[in-house]
């Protein structure tokens, strides 16, 4: 009972907040998953607390710490800010018996609606930290226009004779990712991306785009079109979405429009396909992805905050 009250006035809330939102549903408790509730004064709070554990073999745990104990929140009423910070409390009091003090391999996780600003003070005093945005770019969205491709940049899709090139570059790009808080590189990485990029390059048509520079392959841009991505779906108000898994440019040829030239043409295979919006992974403090997607017509939808270890 009061989960439904509390998701009614939320979705009423969040329906105000940004119209690519799709509406929230109230929670549904599975297994060994926890409602866990709080209020302060009328405002009401309700948090679906999950855990899930992967192993090193997963290629899940490249993005993510291997244990992630997740808060789905619900906020109704005056003050949203007071009811997040009364459900983060116990929240708290529900993993300090769960999570070992100083585990990096152990996240408390939460995504907020990056519009939903209500509550941000209180998750910083939490010790939560904004790390990852999922970003949107509706089709229709002009984006300015970027520098000036260096001459000579050809796209072509990739063969399997590129998995050589791919391979660098996505290590290139995790390792360089791995600096913000969300992708862990860690032993045994390389067999996990050869496993998916093998799964690409030997696909029909993989989806997979190499940018050469007089035939020097410099970056690479990996698509998933909207038949793929039903993963995603439930994040955004849109019926057909296709997802930018990764773009990586050689550190040497950054800066130089190559980026640019792979986005552009993403967008228009994505167009092709029919996508309403495209969505994207990006790491918040990525100084050269998170300008590099603003410019390129993205915003924020979803914020992902993190506190890892979980428990301090
Ligand atoms: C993010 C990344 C793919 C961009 O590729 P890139 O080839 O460097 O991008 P471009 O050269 O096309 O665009 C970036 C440059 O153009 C400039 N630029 C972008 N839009 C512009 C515009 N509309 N007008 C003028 N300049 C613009 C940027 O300011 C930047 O220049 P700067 O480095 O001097 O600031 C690349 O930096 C990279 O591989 N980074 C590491 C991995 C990574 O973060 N990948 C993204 C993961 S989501």
């Amino acid at each position: 009972m009061h989960n439904d009250v509390t998701a009614t006035g939320h979705a009423a809330r969040i329906a105000t907040v940004d119209a690519l939102l799709p509406a929230p549903l109230p929670f549904r408790v599975h297994g060994d998953d926890i409602l866990l509730t709080a209020e302060a004064g009328e405002t009401t709070a309700a948090g679906l607390a999950t855990c899930t554990e992967v192993g090193p073999d997963s290629p899940q745990s490249i993005w993510r710490a291997r244990v992630e104990h997740r808060l789905e929140v619900q906020l109704a009423g005056p003050d949203p800010a007071a009811g997040l910070d009364a459900l983060l409390t116990r929240w708290d009091e529900h993993l300090h018996s769960l999570a070992q003090v100083g585990d990096a391999e152990c996240a408390a996780v939460l995504s907020r609606p990056s519009r939903d600003t209500a509550g941000t003070t209180e998750l910083l005093r939490h010790g939560f930290a904004p790390v990852g945005v999922i970003a949107v770019r509706p089709a229709a969205r002009m984006a300015a226009p970027g520098p000036a491709t260096t001459p000579g940049v050809c796209i072509r899709h990739a063969t399997p004779d590129d998995l050589g090139t791919a391979m660098r570059l996505m290590l290139e790009l995790q390792r360089y990712d791995a600096q913000f808080g969300k992708v862990t590189v860690r032993p045994g990485i390389e067999e996990l991306l050869e496993k998916e990029l093998l799964r690409q390059l030997e696909r029909p048509e993989p989806q997979l785009w190499i940018a050469e520079l007089y035939g020097r392959p410099l970056g690479m841009v990996l698509l998933q079109l909207p038949d793929e991505t039903g993963w995603i779906g439930h994040r955004v108000a849109a019926s057909r979405i296709g997802y930018l898994s990764s773009l990586a440019v050689s550190e040497a040829a950054r800066s130089a429009g190559v980026g640019s030239a792979l986005a552009a043409h993403a967008h228009q295979v994505f167009d092709e396909a029919g996508a309403d919006v495209v969505l994207l992974h990006t790491a918040v403090a990525n100084p050269r992805s998170t300008p590099f997607w603003y410019a390129q017509g993205y915003r924020p939808l979803w914020t992902g905050w993190q506190r890892r270890p979980a428990a301090r």
